[in-house]
């Protein structure tokens, strides 16, 4: 891989088919989200948006399963992908799959990789999860 890779977190953080780790980060100039899961094993990891509508794919916060947690499972029109591949098995996402993103585990840490069209946020190193009970960054219209 190219670029040097972003610290997404602790490898243990990733437990066999559970719930997934969510960073945010740029598609194509878009602040998007991504997320990685242990499947079999291995880190995987896609860009958070269905094929059908790019819409966010969790039922719940940071849950991609289904209930069996064989497959990855959109919560708005239940289209159901390969969580090894992203791919399409079934359901309105048609021949298109999920956006892989690069990951690696280094070290005991699960490490995402930039892509041409996969950057990180530019405020930050892009590197951090993405934590909804954190208060946003003080920006430069903020008064702090
Ligand atoms: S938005 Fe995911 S299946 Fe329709």
């Amino acid at each position: 891989m190219a670029e040097a890779g972003l610290r997404v977190c602790a490898s243990s953080d990733l437990l066999e088919r559970g719930l997934g780790v969510q960073w945010d980060l740029r598609y194509c100039g878009m602040d998007e989200r991504a997320f990685a899961l242990r499947i079999d094993g291995k880190a995987v990891a896609y860009l958070n948006r269905c094929a059908h509508v790019p819409t966010e794919l969790d039922w719940q916060p940071n849950e991609f399963l289904d209930s069996d947690r064989r497959y990855i499972l959109c919560a708005v029109h239940g289209a159901v992908y390969s969580p090894h591949t992203g791919a399409c098995v079934m359901g309105r996402c048609g021949r298109a799959g999920l956006i892989p993103v690069a990951v690696a585990e280094v070290n005991g840490e699960l490490h995402w990789y930039p892509s041409s069209t996969l950057q990180p946020l530019p405020a930050s190193n892009g590197a951090l999860p993405h934590d909804p009970r954190l208060p946003p960054a003080a920006g430069p219209d903020s008064g702090a």
